[in-house]
Protein backbone atom coordinates (compact mmCIF):
# COMPACT_ATOMS: atom_id res chain seq x y z
CA UNK A 1 0.00 0.00 0.00
CA UNK A 2 3.09 1.89 0.78
CA UNK A 3 3.73 3.15 -2.88
CA UNK A 4 0.42 4.23 -3.43
CA UNK A 5 0.69 6.56 -0.89
CA UNK A 6 4.03 7.56 -2.92
CA UNK A 7 2.94 10.58 -4.01
CA UNK A 8 3.58 14.33 -3.20
CA UNK A 9 1.95 17.32 -2.50
CA UNK A 10 2.33 20.41 -4.23
CA UNK A 11 4.60 22.91 -2.45
CA UNK A 12 7.26 19.92 -1.82
CA UNK A 13 6.76 19.37 -5.74
CA UNK A 14 10.26 18.08 -7.88
CA UNK A 15 12.02 21.34 -7.96
CA UNK A 16 13.79 20.66 -11.28
CA UNK A 17 12.16 20.55 -14.58
CA UNK A 18 11.79 16.89 -15.50
CA UNK A 19 13.37 14.97 -17.87
CA UNK A 20 10.65 13.32 -19.57
CA UNK A 21 7.16 12.52 -20.03
CA UNK A 22 5.58 9.58 -18.62
CA UNK A 23 4.94 6.36 -21.37
CA UNK A 24 3.10 3.39 -21.47
CA UNK A 25 5.34 1.61 -19.36
CA UNK A 26 5.62 4.23 -16.55
CA UNK A 27 3.87 2.82 -13.29
CA UNK A 28 2.66 6.57 -12.52
CA UNK A 29 2.08 9.89 -14.53
CA UNK A 30 1.98 13.21 -13.38
CA UNK A 31 -1.45 15.35 -13.15
CA UNK A 32 -2.20 19.21 -12.19
CA UNK A 33 -5.29 20.59 -11.50
CA UNK A 34 -5.91 24.09 -10.80
CA UNK A 35 -7.94 25.82 -7.69
CA UNK A 36 -8.71 28.90 -9.84
CA UNK A 37 -9.95 32.36 -8.76
CA UNK A 38 -10.82 33.33 -11.96
CA UNK A 39 -10.51 37.36 -13.19
CA UNK A 40 -14.07 39.23 -13.09
CA UNK A 41 -15.38 41.40 -15.39
CA UNK A 42 -14.33 45.44 -14.49
CA UNK A 43 -15.89 48.00 -16.02
CA UNK A 44 -16.07 47.76 -19.20
CA UNK A 45 -14.64 44.54 -20.19
CA UNK A 46 -16.68 42.88 -22.31
CA UNK A 47 -17.28 38.93 -22.28
CA UNK A 48 -14.11 38.88 -24.44
CA UNK A 49 -11.77 40.28 -22.48
CA UNK A 50 -12.21 39.27 -18.96
CA UNK A 51 -12.15 35.38 -21.52
CA UNK A 52 -8.49 37.16 -22.47
CA UNK A 53 -7.32 37.96 -19.32
CA UNK A 54 -8.51 34.19 -17.53
CA UNK A 55 -6.85 32.82 -20.75
CA UNK A 56 -3.21 34.62 -19.74
CA UNK A 57 -3.36 32.95 -16.38
CA UNK A 58 -4.13 29.65 -17.68
CA UNK A 59 -0.91 30.17 -20.21
CA UNK A 60 0.91 30.57 -17.33
CA UNK A 61 -0.76 27.55 -15.32
CA UNK A 62 0.38 25.69 -18.52
CA UNK A 63 3.98 26.54 -18.47
CA UNK A 64 4.38 25.92 -14.78
CA UNK A 65 2.78 23.03 -15.13
CA UNK A 66 4.92 21.49 -18.02
CA UNK A 67 7.84 22.83 -16.10
CA UNK A 68 7.16 20.45 -13.39
CA UNK A 69 6.47 17.59 -15.63
CA UNK A 70 2.90 17.38 -15.63
CA UNK A 71 1.20 15.23 -18.23
CA UNK A 72 -1.89 16.84 -18.31
CA UNK A 73 -3.74 20.09 -16.32
CA UNK A 74 -7.14 20.40 -15.93
CA UNK A 75 -8.84 23.95 -15.14
CA UNK A 76 -12.25 24.47 -13.61
CA UNK A 77 -15.81 25.13 -15.16
CA UNK A 78 -16.92 28.77 -16.18
CA UNK A 79 -13.08 29.62 -15.40
CA UNK A 80 -12.66 31.08 -18.73
CA UNK A 81 -15.35 32.99 -18.76
CA UNK A 82 -16.73 33.03 -15.05
CA UNK A 83 -19.31 32.07 -13.34
CA UNK A 84 -20.84 35.57 -14.08
CA UNK A 85 -20.48 35.16 -17.57
CA UNK A 86 -21.34 32.29 -18.18
CA UNK A 87 -22.92 31.80 -21.70
CA UNK A 88 -22.45 35.75 -22.96
CA UNK A 89 -18.99 34.49 -25.00
CA UNK A 90 -19.17 31.13 -26.77
CA UNK A 91 -17.12 29.39 -29.47
CA UNK A 92 -17.02 26.30 -32.06
CA UNK A 93 -15.51 23.27 -30.99
CA UNK A 94 -14.17 20.58 -33.62
CA UNK A 95 -15.39 17.69 -33.44
CA UNK A 96 -12.65 15.00 -31.98
CA UNK A 97 -13.39 12.20 -34.43
CA UNK A 98 -12.13 14.87 -37.23
CA UNK A 99 -8.99 15.59 -35.53
CA UNK A 100 -8.52 18.82 -36.18
CA UNK A 101 -5.44 20.60 -34.57
CA UNK A 102 -6.43 24.68 -34.17
CA UNK A 103 -3.37 25.75 -33.64
CA UNK A 104 -2.18 24.35 -37.04
CA UNK A 105 -5.18 24.55 -39.02
CA UNK A 106 -6.21 27.92 -39.65
CA UNK A 107 -9.66 26.95 -41.35
CA UNK A 108 -10.62 25.00 -38.20
CA UNK A 109 -13.10 27.79 -37.09
CA UNK A 110 -12.49 28.45 -33.20
CA UNK A 111 -12.02 31.75 -31.45
CA UNK A 112 -8.57 32.80 -30.93
CA UNK A 113 -8.69 31.50 -27.43
CA UNK A 114 -9.19 27.48 -28.33
CA UNK A 115 -6.67 28.26 -30.81
CA UNK A 116 -3.68 29.62 -28.17
CA UNK A 117 -4.63 26.91 -25.88
CA UNK A 118 -4.28 23.90 -28.64
CA UNK A 119 -0.83 25.98 -28.98
CA UNK A 120 0.40 26.10 -25.75
CA UNK A 121 -0.32 22.39 -25.41
CA UNK A 122 1.54 21.62 -27.98
CA UNK A 123 4.73 24.50 -27.06
CA UNK A 124 4.92 22.56 -24.15
CA UNK A 125 3.88 19.18 -24.93
CA UNK A 126 1.26 18.84 -22.19
CA UNK A 127 -2.45 17.24 -22.16
CA UNK A 128 -4.94 20.48 -21.68
CA UNK A 129 -8.83 20.38 -20.13
CA UNK A 130 -10.47 23.26 -20.56
CA UNK A 131 -14.20 23.89 -19.65
CA UNK A 132 -15.75 26.61 -22.45
CA UNK A 133 -19.02 27.39 -23.78
CA UNK A 134 -19.69 26.06 -27.31
CA UNK A 135 -21.62 27.35 -29.97
CA UNK A 136 -23.61 25.25 -32.63
CA UNK A 137 -25.42 26.49 -35.52
CA UNK A 138 -29.38 25.19 -34.48
CA UNK A 139 -29.72 21.83 -36.18
CA UNK A 140 -32.72 21.70 -38.15
CA UNK A 141 -34.68 18.97 -36.62
CA UNK A 142 -34.19 21.39 -33.61
CA UNK A 143 -36.31 24.16 -32.49
CA UNK A 144 -34.06 26.65 -31.06
CA UNK A 145 -36.90 29.07 -30.70
CA UNK A 146 -35.35 32.91 -30.20
CA UNK A 147 -31.91 32.06 -31.47
CA UNK A 148 -30.32 30.81 -34.37
CA UNK A 149 -27.80 28.78 -32.31
CA UNK A 150 -27.29 26.15 -29.58
CA UNK A 151 -25.23 26.79 -26.47
CA UNK A 152 -23.46 23.84 -24.67
CA UNK A 153 -21.50 23.54 -21.57
CA UNK A 154 -18.41 21.87 -23.03
CA UNK A 155 -15.15 20.73 -21.89
CA UNK A 156 -12.51 20.56 -24.27
CA UNK A 157 -9.35 18.28 -24.29
CA UNK A 158 -6.05 19.18 -26.59
CA UNK A 159 -3.43 16.35 -26.63
CA UNK A 160 0.55 17.07 -26.32
CA UNK A 161 0.15 18.32 -29.90
CA UNK A 162 -2.57 20.56 -29.20
CA UNK A 163 -4.96 18.43 -31.56
CA UNK A 164 -8.76 18.10 -30.19
CA UNK A 165 -8.90 14.69 -28.73
CA UNK A 166 -12.26 14.49 -27.60
CA UNK A 167 -15.25 17.18 -26.54
CA UNK A 168 -18.03 16.68 -23.71
CA UNK A 169 -21.00 18.71 -23.50
CA UNK A 170 -22.52 18.43 -19.79
CA UNK A 171 -25.67 16.39 -19.61
CA UNK A 172 -26.85 17.29 -16.40
CA UNK A 173 -27.10 20.80 -16.48
CA UNK A 174 -27.75 22.77 -13.27
CA UNK A 175 -30.59 25.13 -14.12
CA UNK A 176 -28.53 27.35 -16.55
CA UNK A 177 -30.50 29.36 -18.58
CA UNK A 178 -29.82 29.64 -22.26
CA UNK A 179 -27.63 26.21 -22.26
CA UNK A 180 -28.76 23.46 -23.88
CA UNK A 181 -27.94 19.21 -22.99
CA UNK A 182 -27.65 16.71 -25.88
CA UNK A 183 -30.64 14.74 -26.60
CA UNK A 184 -28.71 11.58 -24.85
CA UNK A 185 -25.81 11.30 -22.66
CA UNK A 186 -22.07 11.54 -24.75
CA UNK A 187 -19.71 9.22 -23.03
CA UNK A 188 -16.37 11.12 -24.06
CA UNK A 189 -13.74 9.36 -23.28
CA UNK A 190 -9.47 9.93 -24.97
CA UNK A 191 -6.77 8.02 -24.79
CA UNK A 192 -3.40 9.57 -23.96
CA UNK A 193 0.19 8.62 -24.60
CA UNK A 194 0.93 7.53 -21.21
CA UNK A 195 -1.40 4.56 -21.49
CA UNK A 196 -4.30 5.83 -19.69
CA UNK A 197 -7.73 6.01 -21.03
CA UNK A 198 -9.61 9.20 -19.25
CA UNK A 199 -13.40 9.55 -19.42
CA UNK A 200 -14.38 13.41 -18.57
CA UNK A 201 -17.97 14.95 -17.39
CA UNK A 202 -18.64 18.10 -15.53
CA UNK A 203 -19.68 19.03 -11.87
CA UNK A 204 -23.57 18.21 -11.12
CA UNK A 205 -22.96 14.89 -13.07
CA UNK A 206 -21.31 13.57 -11.05
CA UNK A 207 -24.53 13.41 -8.66
CA UNK A 208 -26.07 10.86 -11.80
CA UNK A 209 -26.00 7.83 -13.38
CA UNK A 210 -25.07 8.69 -17.07
CA UNK A 211 -22.74 9.67 -18.58
CA UNK A 212 -20.22 9.30 -14.87
CA UNK A 213 -21.05 5.65 -13.58
CA UNK A 214 -21.90 4.36 -17.16
CA UNK A 215 -17.87 5.48 -18.30
CA UNK A 216 -16.37 3.69 -15.27
CA UNK A 217 -19.58 0.74 -15.47
CA UNK A 218 -20.10 0.28 -18.91
CA UNK A 219 -16.38 1.36 -20.31
CA UNK A 220 -14.02 0.93 -17.95
CA UNK A 221 -12.84 4.10 -17.68
CA UNK A 222 -10.14 4.17 -14.76
CA UNK A 223 -9.30 8.03 -14.56
CA UNK A 224 -11.59 11.02 -14.89
CA UNK A 225 -10.86 14.84 -15.46
CA UNK A 226 -13.70 16.59 -13.74
CA UNK A 227 -13.78 20.59 -13.97
CA UNK A 228 -16.51 21.69 -11.68
CA UNK A 229 -18.06 25.17 -10.38
CA UNK A 230 -19.53 23.70 -7.00
CA UNK A 231 -21.70 24.96 -4.39
CA UNK A 232 -20.88 23.18 -1.46
CA UNK A 233 -24.02 22.15 1.03
CA UNK A 234 -23.82 20.73 4.68
CA UNK A 235 -23.72 17.82 5.34
CA UNK A 236 -22.95 15.46 2.80
CA UNK A 237 -22.24 17.55 -0.63
CA UNK A 238 -19.15 19.80 0.42
CA UNK A 239 -16.81 19.96 -2.68
CA UNK A 240 -13.73 17.55 -1.75
CA UNK A 241 -16.24 15.14 0.30
CA UNK A 242 -17.85 14.61 -2.63
CA UNK A 243 -15.19 14.38 -4.82
CA UNK A 244 -12.78 12.01 -2.58
CA UNK A 245 -15.93 9.80 -1.97
CA UNK A 246 -17.32 9.64 -5.53
CA UNK A 247 -13.09 8.56 -6.61
CA UNK A 248 -13.05 6.12 -4.32
CA UNK A 249 -16.26 4.22 -4.59
CA UNK A 250 -15.98 3.94 -8.41
CA UNK A 251 -11.75 3.33 -7.43
CA UNK A 252 -10.68 5.64 -10.31
CA UNK A 253 -8.13 8.47 -10.49
CA UNK A 254 -9.92 11.61 -10.04
CA UNK A 255 -8.45 14.87 -11.19
CA UNK A 256 -10.74 17.82 -9.86
CA UNK A 257 -10.40 21.28 -10.51
CA UNK A 258 -12.65 23.80 -8.73
CA UNK A 259 -13.62 27.08 -9.56
CA UNK A 260 -12.86 29.05 -6.34
CA UNK A 261 -15.39 31.93 -4.67
CA UNK A 262 -15.42 31.45 -1.24
CA UNK A 263 -17.98 33.79 -0.68
CA UNK A 264 -20.41 32.41 -3.59
CA UNK A 265 -19.90 28.91 -2.14
CA UNK A 266 -17.73 27.42 -4.54
CA UNK A 267 -14.40 26.42 -3.61
CA UNK A 268 -12.51 22.68 -3.38
CA UNK A 269 -10.14 20.93 -6.23
CA UNK A 270 -8.41 17.21 -5.70
CA UNK A 271 -6.73 14.58 -6.80
CA UNK A 272 -7.52 11.12 -5.81
CA UNK A 273 -6.41 8.21 -5.71
CA UNK A 274 -9.69 6.16 -5.87
CA UNK A 275 -9.80 3.78 -2.81
CA UNK A 276 -6.27 4.78 -2.34
CA UNK A 277 -8.01 8.32 -1.12
CA UNK A 278 -7.24 11.77 -1.80
CA UNK A 279 -3.65 12.40 -2.87
CA UNK A 280 -3.88 15.92 -2.57
CA UNK A 281 -6.86 17.88 -2.07
CA UNK A 282 -7.53 21.84 -1.23
CA UNK A 283 -10.59 23.97 0.13
CA UNK A 284 -9.53 27.67 0.43
CA UNK A 285 -11.93 29.69 2.74
CA UNK A 286 -10.03 32.85 1.15
CA UNK A 287 -9.86 33.42 -2.89
CA UNK A 288 -7.28 32.19 -4.08
CA UNK A 289 -5.82 29.91 -7.08
CA UNK A 290 -3.39 27.08 -6.37
CA UNK A 291 -1.84 24.71 -8.94
CA UNK A 292 -2.20 21.11 -7.67
CA UNK A 293 0.90 18.55 -9.01
CA UNK A 294 0.69 15.26 -7.71
CA UNK A 295 2.31 11.67 -9.24
CA UNK A 296 -0.79 9.27 -9.43
CA UNK A 297 -0.17 5.92 -10.00
CA UNK A 298 -1.99 4.08 -12.67
CA UNK A 299 -5.31 2.05 -11.68
CA UNK A 300 -3.98 -0.65 -14.67
CA UNK A 301 -0.78 -1.52 -12.59
CA UNK A 302 -2.44 -1.85 -9.20
CA UNK A 303 -5.19 -4.11 -11.14
CA UNK A 304 -3.12 -6.41 -12.83
CA UNK A 305 -0.87 -6.51 -10.17
CA UNK A 306 2.19 -5.29 -12.24
CA UNK A 307 3.23 -3.29 -9.88
CA UNK A 308 7.52 -3.42 -10.53
CA UNK A 309 9.59 -2.85 -7.77
CA UNK A 310 10.79 0.32 -10.09
CA UNK A 311 7.83 2.73 -8.52
CA UNK A 312 10.01 2.61 -5.66
CA UNK A 313 12.66 4.06 -7.90
CA UNK A 314 9.97 6.86 -8.90
CA UNK A 315 9.37 7.80 -5.60
CA UNK A 316 12.75 8.34 -4.27
CA UNK A 317 13.31 10.80 -7.54
CA UNK A 318 11.29 12.91 -5.73
CA UNK A 319 10.39 13.99 -2.21
CA UNK A 320 7.52 11.46 -1.47
CA UNK A 321 4.66 12.87 0.93
CA UNK A 322 2.12 10.63 2.33
CA UNK A 323 -1.49 12.47 2.12
CA UNK A 324 -2.20 14.75 5.49
CA UNK A 325 -4.29 17.62 5.57
CA UNK A 326 -3.28 19.22 2.74
CA UNK A 327 -5.32 22.43 3.43
CA UNK A 328 -2.23 25.22 3.82
CA UNK A 329 -5.06 28.32 2.97
CA UNK A 330 -7.33 26.52 5.93
CA UNK A 331 -4.49 26.62 8.30
CA UNK A 332 -4.12 30.31 7.59
CA UNK A 333 -7.50 31.16 8.17
CA UNK A 334 -10.64 29.89 9.75
CA UNK A 335 -14.00 27.85 8.89
CA UNK A 336 -16.16 31.17 7.92
CA UNK A 337 -15.23 31.74 4.47
CA UNK A 338 -16.81 29.75 2.91
CA UNK A 339 -20.84 29.80 2.20
CA UNK A 340 -22.04 26.54 3.29
CA UNK A 341 -25.57 25.50 1.90
CA UNK A 342 -28.18 23.17 4.51
CA UNK A 343 -29.32 19.92 3.36
CA UNK A 344 -33.54 19.63 4.49
CA UNK A 345 -33.19 16.84 7.23
CA UNK A 346 -37.05 17.15 8.08
CA UNK A 347 -37.99 14.10 6.37
CA UNK A 348 -34.82 11.99 7.91
CA UNK A 349 -35.75 9.91 10.52
CA UNK A 350 -33.32 11.14 13.30
CA UNK A 351 -31.82 10.28 16.73
CA UNK A 352 -30.14 12.67 18.77
CA UNK A 353 -27.58 11.34 21.38
CA UNK A 354 -27.68 11.90 24.91
CA UNK A 355 -24.63 13.26 26.56
CA UNK A 356 -24.11 9.74 28.65
CA UNK A 357 -24.24 7.57 25.48
CA UNK A 358 -20.34 7.05 24.92
CA UNK A 359 -20.82 3.75 24.00
CA UNK A 360 -23.72 3.04 22.36
CA UNK A 361 -25.90 0.75 19.74
CA UNK A 362 -28.96 1.70 18.13
CA UNK A 363 -30.65 0.71 15.22
CA UNK A 364 -32.56 3.17 13.18
CA UNK A 365 -34.86 2.49 10.16
CA UNK A 366 -36.83 5.04 7.84
CA UNK A 367 -39.19 4.04 4.73
CA UNK A 368 -37.43 0.57 4.02
CA UNK A 369 -33.80 1.03 5.09
CA UNK A 370 -32.60 -0.26 8.21
CA UNK A 371 -29.11 1.46 9.73
CA UNK A 372 -27.17 -0.08 12.64
CA UNK A 373 -24.80 2.14 14.66
CA UNK A 374 -22.22 1.29 17.27
CA UNK A 375 -20.40 4.11 18.46
CA UNK A 376 -17.37 4.72 21.19
CA UNK A 377 -16.81 8.07 22.41
CA UNK A 378 -15.46 10.02 24.95
CA UNK A 379 -14.34 13.48 26.04
CA UNK A 380 -10.68 14.70 25.14
CA UNK A 381 -8.22 15.72 27.74
CA UNK A 382 -8.16 19.27 27.32
CA UNK A 383 -4.26 19.29 27.74
CA UNK A 384 -3.56 22.03 24.98
CA UNK A 385 -4.46 25.39 25.14
CA UNK A 386 -6.80 25.00 22.33
CA UNK A 387 -10.06 26.05 22.87
CA UNK A 388 -12.68 22.94 22.79
CA UNK A 389 -15.85 23.01 21.52
CA UNK A 390 -19.15 20.96 22.96
CA UNK A 391 -21.19 19.81 19.91
CA UNK A 392 -23.67 16.86 19.96
CA UNK A 393 -24.46 13.87 17.61
CA UNK A 394 -27.09 12.77 15.77
CA UNK A 395 -27.86 9.31 13.87
CA UNK A 396 -29.91 10.44 10.81
CA UNK A 397 -31.37 7.96 8.56
CA UNK A 398 -33.27 8.37 5.02
CA UNK A 399 -34.88 5.99 2.42
CA UNK A 400 -36.94 7.91 -0.21
CA UNK A 401 -36.41 11.32 -2.94
CA UNK A 402 -34.69 14.50 -2.16
CA UNK A 403 -34.30 17.63 -4.32
CA UNK A 404 -31.24 18.78 -6.11
CA UNK A 405 -32.81 21.86 -7.23
CA UNK A 406 -33.97 21.21 -10.92
CA UNK A 407 -34.45 17.65 -10.66
CA UNK A 408 -35.54 14.81 -7.96
CA UNK A 409 -33.18 11.62 -6.61
CA UNK A 410 -33.51 8.83 -5.01
CA UNK A 411 -30.99 8.59 -2.06
CA UNK A 412 -30.77 5.85 0.92
CA UNK A 413 -28.54 7.50 3.57
CA UNK A 414 -27.29 5.97 7.05
CA UNK A 415 -25.23 8.80 8.53
CA UNK A 416 -23.91 10.50 11.61
CA UNK A 417 -23.85 13.79 11.95
CA UNK A 418 -22.60 16.45 14.16
CA UNK A 419 -24.83 19.23 15.28
CA UNK A 420 -24.45 22.56 17.06
CA UNK A 421 -27.24 21.62 19.70
CA UNK A 422 -30.30 19.54 19.92
CA UNK A 423 -32.31 21.07 17.24
CA UNK A 424 -32.38 19.61 13.92
CA UNK A 425 -31.84 22.59 11.71
CA UNK A 426 -28.20 23.26 13.72
CA UNK A 427 -27.17 19.90 12.25
CA UNK A 428 -26.57 21.60 8.84
CA UNK A 429 -25.04 24.77 10.16
CA UNK A 430 -21.63 25.50 9.49
CA UNK A 431 -19.74 24.93 13.13
CA UNK A 432 -17.01 28.12 12.00
CA UNK A 433 -14.30 26.70 14.18
CA UNK A 434 -11.68 29.01 14.64
CA UNK A 435 -8.12 27.78 13.92
CA UNK A 436 -7.32 27.15 17.47
CA UNK A 437 -10.71 25.52 17.75
CA UNK A 438 -11.21 21.70 18.19
CA UNK A 439 -14.42 19.44 18.90
CA UNK A 440 -14.51 18.59 22.31
CA UNK A 441 -15.71 14.50 21.36
CA UNK A 442 -13.33 12.06 20.00
CA UNK A 443 -14.86 8.92 18.43
CA UNK A 444 -12.45 5.79 19.09
CA UNK A 445 -14.87 3.64 17.07
CA UNK A 446 -18.27 4.29 14.80
CA UNK A 447 -19.91 1.63 12.84
CA UNK A 448 -22.59 1.74 10.11
CA UNK A 449 -23.84 -0.79 8.55
CA UNK A 450 -27.16 -0.94 6.34
CA UNK A 451 -28.68 -3.54 3.49
CA UNK A 452 -29.10 -0.95 0.59
CA UNK A 453 -30.89 -1.90 -2.95
CA UNK A 454 -28.78 -2.69 -5.04
CA UNK A 455 -29.57 -2.49 -8.69
CA UNK A 456 -29.07 1.06 -10.12
CA UNK A 457 -26.97 2.22 -7.29
CA UNK A 458 -23.76 3.48 -5.82
CA UNK A 459 -22.05 3.98 -2.09
CA UNK A 460 -20.17 6.89 -1.63
CA UNK A 461 -18.12 6.83 2.10
CA UNK A 462 -18.46 10.62 2.84
CA UNK A 463 -16.86 11.75 5.78
CA UNK A 464 -16.08 15.46 6.82
CA UNK A 465 -13.74 16.69 9.81
CA UNK A 466 -12.95 20.37 11.02
CA UNK A 467 -11.76 22.47 7.85
CA UNK A 468 -13.80 21.07 4.96
CA UNK A 469 -10.99 17.88 5.21
CA UNK A 470 -11.84 14.43 4.94
CA UNK A 471 -10.71 11.36 6.74
CA UNK A 472 -7.85 9.41 4.60
CA UNK A 473 -7.66 5.91 3.57
CA UNK A 474 -5.97 4.67 6.68
CA UNK A 475 -8.78 5.98 9.11
CA UNK A 476 -11.64 3.98 8.03
CA UNK A 477 -12.75 1.14 6.02
CA UNK A 478 -15.68 0.72 3.56
CA UNK A 479 -16.94 -2.48 2.48
CA UNK A 480 -19.82 -3.98 0.44
CA UNK A 481 -20.92 -7.66 0.17
CA UNK A 482 -23.62 -8.41 -2.30
CA UNK A 483 -26.74 -10.24 -1.91
CA UNK A 484 -28.21 -11.02 -5.50
CA UNK A 485 -31.19 -12.97 -3.81
CA UNK A 486 -32.66 -10.48 -2.47
CA UNK A 487 -31.43 -7.25 -4.73
CA UNK A 488 -29.65 -6.22 -1.51
CA UNK A 489 -26.07 -4.87 -1.27
CA UNK A 490 -24.90 -4.83 2.72
CA UNK A 491 -22.42 -1.60 3.14
CA UNK A 492 -20.70 -1.24 6.34
CA UNK A 493 -18.65 2.10 7.04
CA UNK A 494 -16.26 2.06 10.54
CA UNK A 495 -13.04 3.83 11.83
CA UNK A 496 -10.18 2.22 11.71
CA UNK A 497 -8.12 4.51 14.61
CA UNK A 498 -9.29 6.68 16.75
CA UNK A 499 -11.09 10.63 15.69
CA UNK A 500 -11.61 13.83 16.70
CA UNK A 501 -13.44 16.62 14.99
CA UNK A 502 -15.00 14.51 13.36
CA UNK A 503 -18.51 16.44 11.42
CA UNK A 504 -20.15 14.30 8.70
CA UNK A 505 -19.73 9.82 8.79
CA UNK A 506 -22.21 8.18 6.29
CA UNK A 507 -22.96 5.51 3.55
CA UNK A 508 -24.05 8.03 1.12
CA UNK A 509 -26.82 6.15 -1.55
CA UNK A 510 -27.70 6.94 -4.69
CA UNK A 511 -30.82 4.59 -6.22
CA UNK A 512 -30.90 5.81 -9.77
CA UNK A 513 -33.84 4.10 -10.25
CA UNK A 514 -36.39 6.17 -8.20
CA UNK A 515 -34.59 9.56 -10.18
CA UNK A 516 -37.66 11.90 -11.45
CA UNK A 517 -39.73 10.45 -9.11
CA UNK A 518 -41.96 13.01 -6.18
CA UNK A 519 -40.13 14.10 -2.94
CA UNK A 520 -40.19 12.48 0.19
CA UNK A 521 -42.40 15.00 2.59
CA UNK A 522 -41.55 15.26 6.44
CA UNK A 523 -44.00 12.55 8.30
CA UNK A 524 -46.15 15.22 9.74
CA UNK A 525 -46.95 15.67 6.14
CA UNK A 526 -48.24 12.63 5.57
CA UNK A 527 -49.85 12.66 9.07
CA UNK A 528 -51.82 15.45 8.35
CA UNK A 529 -52.78 14.45 4.97
CA UNK A 530 -54.40 11.62 6.26
CA UNK A 531 -56.84 13.22 7.81
CA UNK A 532 -60.43 11.82 6.34
CA UNK A 533 -61.96 15.08 5.15
CA UNK A 534 -60.79 15.53 1.47
CA UNK A 535 -60.90 19.42 1.80
CA UNK A 536 -58.66 18.76 5.04
CA UNK A 537 -56.56 16.86 3.25
CA UNK A 538 -56.05 19.12 0.33
CA UNK A 539 -55.45 22.08 2.57
CA UNK A 540 -52.69 20.19 4.78
CA UNK A 541 -51.27 18.98 1.61
CA UNK A 542 -50.95 22.28 0.17
CA UNK A 543 -49.53 23.70 3.49
CA UNK A 544 -46.82 20.97 3.67
CA UNK A 545 -45.67 21.52 0.15
CA UNK A 546 -45.23 25.30 0.67
CA UNK A 547 -43.31 24.90 4.04
CA UNK A 548 -41.69 22.46 1.97
CA UNK A 549 -40.79 24.01 -0.86
CA UNK A 550 -40.21 27.77 0.83
CA UNK A 551 -36.75 25.74 2.23
CA UNK A 552 -33.44 27.14 0.17
CA UNK A 553 -33.21 25.54 -2.82
CA UNK A 554 -30.37 26.63 -4.58
CA UNK A 555 -27.78 24.70 -4.24
CA UNK A 556 -24.76 22.82 -6.65
CA UNK A 557 -23.51 23.64 -10.10
C1 LIG B 1 6.93 28.10 -26.97
O1 LIG B 1 6.75 29.21 -26.12
C2 LIG B 1 7.92 29.89 -25.80
C3 LIG B 1 7.63 30.93 -24.76
O2 LIG B 1 6.44 31.57 -24.99
C4 LIG B 1 8.48 30.49 -27.09
O3 LIG B 1 9.70 31.18 -26.84
C5 LIG B 1 8.74 29.37 -28.08
O4 LIG B 1 9.15 29.90 -29.31
C6 LIG B 1 7.50 28.53 -28.29
N1 LIG B 1 7.84 27.37 -29.07
C7 LIG B 1 7.10 26.95 -30.07
C8 LIG B 1 7.58 25.72 -30.76
O5 LIG B 1 6.07 27.51 -30.42
C1 LIG C 1 -40.92 26.64 -31.64
O1 LIG C 1 -40.94 27.40 -30.43
C2 LIG C 1 -41.82 28.51 -30.48
C3 LIG C 1 -41.64 29.33 -29.21
O2 LIG C 1 -41.46 28.50 -28.09
C4 LIG C 1 -43.27 28.00 -30.66
O3 LIG C 1 -44.16 29.08 -30.74
C5 LIG C 1 -43.32 27.17 -31.95
O4 LIG C 1 -44.61 26.61 -32.09
C6 LIG C 1 -42.29 26.06 -31.94
N1 LIG C 1 -42.27 25.37 -33.23
C7 LIG C 1 -42.19 24.07 -33.36
C8 LIG C 1 -42.15 23.54 -34.75
O5 LIG C 1 -42.14 23.33 -32.38
C1 LIG D 1 13.15 -1.29 -14.08
O1 LIG D 1 14.20 -0.37 -14.27
C2 LIG D 1 15.38 -0.94 -14.81
C3 LIG D 1 16.46 0.11 -14.87
O2 LIG D 1 16.06 1.32 -14.34
C4 LIG D 1 15.06 -1.50 -16.20
O3 LIG D 1 16.21 -2.12 -16.75
C5 LIG D 1 13.94 -2.52 -16.09
O4 LIG D 1 13.56 -2.97 -17.36
C6 LIG D 1 12.74 -1.91 -15.38
N1 LIG D 1 11.72 -2.93 -15.16
C7 LIG D 1 10.48 -2.80 -15.49
C8 LIG D 1 9.56 -3.95 -15.20
O5 LIG D 1 10.03 -1.78 -16.01
C1 LIG E 1 -12.45 34.46 9.25
O1 LIG E 1 -12.37 34.69 7.84
C2 LIG E 1 -13.26 35.67 7.39
C3 LIG E 1 -13.13 35.69 5.87
O2 LIG E 1 -11.82 35.78 5.48
C4 LIG E 1 -12.94 37.02 8.05
O3 LIG E 1 -13.84 37.97 7.59
C5 LIG E 1 -13.06 36.86 9.55
O4 LIG E 1 -12.68 38.08 10.18
C6 LIG E 1 -12.17 35.74 10.05
N1 LIG E 1 -12.44 35.51 11.47
C7 LIG E 1 -11.49 35.27 12.35
C8 LIG E 1 -11.93 35.03 13.75
O5 LIG E 1 -10.31 35.21 12.03
C1 LIG F 1 -1.09 28.69 23.46
O1 LIG F 1 0.10 28.13 22.99
C2 LIG F 1 0.82 28.95 22.11
C3 LIG F 1 2.04 28.19 21.59
O2 LIG F 1 2.18 26.99 22.21
C4 LIG F 1 1.22 30.25 22.82
O3 LIG F 1 1.90 31.10 21.91
C5 LIG F 1 -0.02 30.95 23.32
O4 LIG F 1 0.34 32.09 24.06
C6 LIG F 1 -0.86 30.01 24.19
N1 LIG F 1 -2.10 30.67 24.52
C7 LIG F 1 -2.62 30.64 25.77
C8 LIG F 1 -3.94 31.35 25.92
O5 LIG F 1 -2.09 30.08 26.68
C1 LIG G 1 -29.19 26.03 18.27
O1 LIG G 1 -28.19 26.60 17.45
C2 LIG G 1 -28.69 27.48 16.48
C3 LIG G 1 -27.56 27.87 15.54
O2 LIG G 1 -26.45 28.31 16.27
C4 LIG G 1 -29.34 28.67 17.16
O3 LIG G 1 -29.84 29.56 16.19
C5 LIG G 1 -30.46 28.17 18.05
O4 LIG G 1 -31.01 29.23 18.77
C6 LIG G 1 -29.96 27.10 19.01
N1 LIG G 1 -31.11 26.49 19.64
C7 LIG G 1 -31.11 26.14 20.92
C8 LIG G 1 -32.34 25.47 21.41
O5 LIG G 1 -30.16 26.35 21.63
Amino acid sequence: MKIFLCVVIYSLFISQPRVQASTPDSPTYVAAVVEYSPVTASDGDTAADVVTKNLANYVLHIQRAAEKGADIIVFPECGLVTFAGHGSFSTHLPNPEDRVNPCTDDSSGVEEVVRTLSCEARNRSIYVVVNIPEMVPCPSDTNCSSSDVLLYNSNVVFDRDGTVVARYRKFNLFGEPGFSATLEPELSVFDTDFGVKFGTFTCFDIMFEKPAVSLVRALGVTDVVFPTAWFSQLPFHSAVQVQSSWASSMDVNFLASGYNNPRGGSSGSGIYAGKEGPIVAVMPTVPSTQLLLAVVPKKSFQRTKHVSSNVSNVCELITATPYRNAFPERLDGNDSGITMLSDYLEPYETLLLTENEFFSKHTVCHNELCCDFELVMHRSQQIMNSSYKDNVYRLAVFDGIRSYTYVTAGVQICAVISCINDSLSSCVKDLKLSKQEMLNTVFDYVHISGNFRQSNSIHLPITLVRGYDVLSSDKFQFTREEMPERNEIKVDMKTSRQNSNLLTFAIFGRDFQKDGGLLTLPSRCHRTSAATVTVLITVAVILCLHTYFKFPFSFLH
